[in-house]
């Protein structure tokens, strides 16, 4: 069996590597000749935990490699994914499929034999089939079949994401392209992963929909978490009750200061657009999208409220930026939002992320990039957690309240305990859970 991946993005080099670990002969496609240069030198272009390794261990068993060249890749292979980035435009932020269609016309002038085209991005409904026209219009001899198998994976946790799956969707309208994908996937059929075969557009469905539920089951908590303030409630204990139950699941319960990333924003956002143009607006989805981008602005109004009602001239420490842990991505991440609005607000602000601090330099101005968190802490007036990495959990809480100018903590992702922070001095604000203040500060408040 052989592969070809077009696109070594996240989805791209994750899947392809994972297939040659499935004994499969992979070759990985990108027309970015630099981005192939550090590939062949075993450099990563992303930073993903464990796929330096795995990637290593592939190309020295034989199984995987990299080219330029979309033709040499897929002359020989059964079956050619396309894993190619979907942009959103930039004048109506809808997924920008120009590199889908190009890789399909590509692949259409040089496929030999049999071959299985897989869409592998997240496409608008209705893609694949546009992918199977182009093939047949390009190529009317054509022995081909078109799939659409979305990919699950979270960025972070990819590799094991891809190993182990709740599920493989695989969407096709032949039994000759099921044959040849429940071969590629043998060894996790043979685990007895479940795998949903559907039509071309169930399957492009399916992917939207679980990530709209997803991003809908976080909002909710979130909103749950604002009531918990307001009644003195515990939102981590909410979530636990409610996730106890079965039909619910304790998973994406965690309240924090809004979804980010490169899926959940994009694909909602996609998934309005879909419902519309096809007449079947997805209202609750719209809720969510609003209530998520309203709620990363809100979080720089409560540090600026937890600093007295204003910022100006004080220095505001943040812990993380990207998006969520063990990743340097930064699309959609809350810190786009909040370190502009403190710094509008009148603050200066200072940032540690273990590995994003790079990109996030590159889309974020007059922030000083601190060594760690002490640096951060040192002379702030509050310290803001966006990205709970577990190197921000285990804090010498003493080291930092010495280092700071005022002993104030937001923590966005509840990894402190608020008796904790108490005991140590602390005035702690955190999500859905009741806030408790150094006993000087209730004094103090109770009189005001
Ligand atoms: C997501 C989907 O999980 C994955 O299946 C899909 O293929 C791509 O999109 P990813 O974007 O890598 O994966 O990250 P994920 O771990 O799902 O987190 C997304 C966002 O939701 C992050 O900003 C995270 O902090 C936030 N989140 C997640 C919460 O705020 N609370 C939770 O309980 C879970």
């Amino acid at each position: 069996m052989r592969i070809a991946m077009i696109g070594t993005g996240y989805v791209g080099l994750v899947s392809g590597t994972c297939f040659a670990e499935f004994g499969i002969d992979v070759t990985c496609v990108d027309k970015v000749q630099g981005k192939i240069d550090r590939l062949l030198k075993g450099e990563m272009p992303i930073y993903e935990p464990g796929l330096e390794e795995l990637v290593a261990k592939q190309v020295k068993a034989g199984r995987l490699s990299f080219t330029t060249s979309t033709a040499d890749a897929v002359r020989d292979a059964d079956a050619v994914f396309i894993a190619v980035g979907t942009p959103p435009r930039r004048f109506d932020r809808a997924a920008d499929l120009t590199f889908i269609y190009q890789a399909a016309r590509e692949i259409a002038e040089t496929m030999q034999g049999y071959t299985v085209i897989v869409t592998k991005s997240t496409v608008p409904v209705g893609t694949a089939r546009e992918v199977e026209r182009i093939i047949c219009e390009t190529r009317p001899d054509g022995d081909f079949d078109v799939c659409s198998n979305p990919e699950f994976l979270r960025e972070g946790a990819a590799i094991s994401d891809f190993m182990r799956p709740d599920r493989v969707v695989i969407g096709t309208e032949s039994a000759r392209a099921q044959e040849v994908m429940r071969a590629i996937y043998r060894p996790l059929y043979l685990n007895e992963t479940p795998i949903v075969f559907t039509g071309l557009e169930t399957a492009e469905l399916s992917k939207y929909a679980a990530n709209a539920f997803l991003a809908t089951k976080i909002t909710f908590i979130n909103e749950i978490a604002n009531l918990c303030e307001k009644v003195g409630g515990n939102v981590q204990d909410v979530a636990r009750a409610m996730g106890l139950d079965n039909r619910i699941g304790g998973k994406f319960l965690h309240a924090g200061p809004g979804y980010g990333g490169s899926c959940f924003p994009k694909d909602t956002e996609a998934l309005l657009r879909i419902g519309e143009e096809h007449g079947a607006p997805q209202h609750i989805v719209e809720s969510v999208v609003k209530v998520n981008e309203e709620r990363r602005r809100d979080m720089a109004r409560r540090v600026i409220a937890a600093c007295g009602g204003s910022v100006r001239g004080k220095k505001i420490g943040v812990l993380g930026v990207s998006f969520k842990p063990n990743t340097d991505d930064i699309r959609e991440a809350p810190s786009l939002y909040v370190l502009p609005l403190l710094q509008a607000a009148g603050a200066v602000v200072a940032a540690h992320d273990p590995v994003a601090m790079e990109t996030a330099a590159q889309e974020m101005e007059n922030v000083t990039w601190c060594k760690d968190a002490y640096d951060v802490a040192a002379g702030a007036d509050a310290l803001v957690i966006l990205t709970e990495w577990n190197e921000f959990r285990a804090l010498d809480l003493g080291r930092i309240a010495e280092l700071m100018h005022e002993k104030r903590i937001c923590d966005f992702r509840n990894i402190y305990k608020p008796e904790e922070m108490e005991s140590r001095g602390f005035s702690y604000i955190s999500i859905g859970r009741p806030e408790i203040l150094p006993a000087g500060d209730i004094r103090k408040r109770a009189k005001a």
